[in-house]
């Protein structure tokens, strides 16, 4: 259990406050032309995966388990059928292929609190930032190498217990992330490219908005709250019986957004101000930030420590990741938490090889449609198994539980509390995944 429901805030803020806030939020954001875009994924949020967030934590306190053990027990209780555990499994699954490029990505981040520390971007221009980081991304045993180094400190953090450790690098490293990315937001603002930076995520132009951005915001909704997987459920497991699950979703979500928020406000301005391009994805935040570190006054301190928080964000999502994975095997097999947790990792980090080399040798290399082997693995687990995951926990908690569990976990008093309820997590959140997934196939 959580000594508090503190702990729980924190923990689940570890998880969802991660790469996909500051890395891949912004560079989604630019890809697909910006304001509608994060107009989009800040209504997914409120109103698709604040609801669904919800329904995890409710399941998972209600079940006390793994998330694949919570769901059969559910299942027994209100004779459900035996398909909804599925929702454990694909979980699982996800997981396990999240964290396999995951890792990847975070060990750029490593490997730059490296390159920050050594003033390799003191007063480089932009186009010299951008060359720094293709050289990087050509090789691949560089990127093997600090790939390799992540999942490792992953998996020891993993494999001694989640709490050990963690703890203290939640309380401390989260506010001092707050207080960087402030910094680094109020030197955009000085910067002449904030207008237009500002404009850039703000302005809604109702003629870039097609399905797959729809379907891309949603995705990124699921992925920054880690929804849709399990993660939240095996961590609901551990809430204290009295802590408010509303309030305390709200809080987690609020601050998942604004850390989101305050990335791309820092890093569009700079990328505007520096004639750089918006739309030039993965690499965006290893060129603007360091870029921008260069330029400022302690530039260098600043900069080193940014990356040491970026990746302290990213190992307290990457322990999430596998979670529900090692609760469940340990629960179920009596097994040691330390060898499953290396073995889950070993695979996932084979997996992650083929992430790797997409950005070299295999760049050529293309599979559903235009895509790397590290989009397609990205594409299927965020736009395809999290929504459907999501969809599955939110129709699970608003039809198949009954109205007496749910309203206990939340503290439902009043009629009309019950039916927003339903309403919100048993027919909107499912109705807008289906509506997004159907926009898409129909293209
Ligand atoms: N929420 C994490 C991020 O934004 O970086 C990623 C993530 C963690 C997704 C855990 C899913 C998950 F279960």
């Amino acid at each position: 259990m959580w000594s508090s429901r503190w702990l729980f805030v924190l923990a689940a803020a570890g998880s969802a406050v991660g790469l996909g806030n500051i890395w891949k939020f912004p560079y989604i954001t630019g890809e697909n032309g910006g304001g509608a875009f994060v107009l989009i994924y800040l209504a997914c949020v409120a109103l698709i995966g604040v609801p669904i967030m919800m329904a995890e934590v409710l399941i998972g306190r209600e079940g006390r388990q793994s998330p694949i053990n919570t769901m059969r027990l559910m299942v027994q209780q209100h004779r459900a059928s035996p398909a909804w555990v599925l929702i454990g499994w694909m979980g699982v699954l996800a997981g396990f292929l999240i964290l396999s490029y995951y890792t990847v990505v975070a060990g750029w981040a490593l490997n730059y609190i490296w390159q920050m520390a050594s003033g390799r971007f003191v007063d480089v221009s932009g186009p010299e930032a951008g060359a720094i980081f293709d050289t990087f991304l050509a090789s691949p045993w560089q990127l093997l190498f600090w790939h390799t180094l992540f999942m490792m400190a992953t998996i020891y953090i993993v494999a001694r217990g989640v709490l050990k450790g963690l703890e203290a690098a939640i309380r401390w490293f989260m506010p001092l992330l707050f207080v960087l990315l402030f910094v680094l937001v109020g030197y955009a603002v000085t910067t002449d490219g904030f207008a237009q930076g500002f404009e850039f995520m703000f302005a809604f132009h109702w003629e870039d908005v097609t399905a797959n951005t729809v379907l891309i915001a949603l995705g990124q909704a699921f992925f920054t709250l880690s929804l849709g997987m399990g993660a939240i459920m095996a961590y609901g497991a551990y809430v204290p019986s009295n802590a408010s699950i509303a309030g305390t979703v709200g809080i987690i979500a609020l601050l998942d957004t604004l850390v989101a928020i305050g990335a791309g406000l820092a890093i569009f301005p700079i990328v505007f101000a520096n004639g750089l391009e918006p739309g030039q994805g993965p690499g965006l935040m290893f060129v603007t930030i360091p870029l921008a570190f260069g330029q400022m006054p302690l530039g260098v301190l600043f900069g080193t420590v940014f990356f040491v928080l970026v990746s302290f964000a990213a190992i307290t999502s990457a322990i999430s990741l596998s979670e529900p994975a090692l609760a469940y095997l340990v629960e179920e097999y009596n097994a040691k938490r330390a060898r499953v947790a290396v073995s889950f990792g070993v695979l996932s980090w084979f997996l992650g090889i083929g992430s790797v080399l997409s950005f070299n040798a295999w760049a050529d290399l293309h599979f559903l449609g235009e895509r790397t082997f590290f989009d397609t693995v990205d594409h299927i687990s965020q736009n395809v198994m999290l929504p459907l995951g999501g969809m599955l926990i939110a129709l699970f908690a608003g039809w198949v539980l009954p109205r007496t569990v749910v309203g206990a976990q939340l503290g439902l008093q009043r009629a009309w509390t019950n039916v927003l309820w339903k309403i919100l997590c048993g027919v909107l959140a499912p109705l807008g995944v289906l509506a997004v997934f159907a926009g898409s196939l129909l293209g």
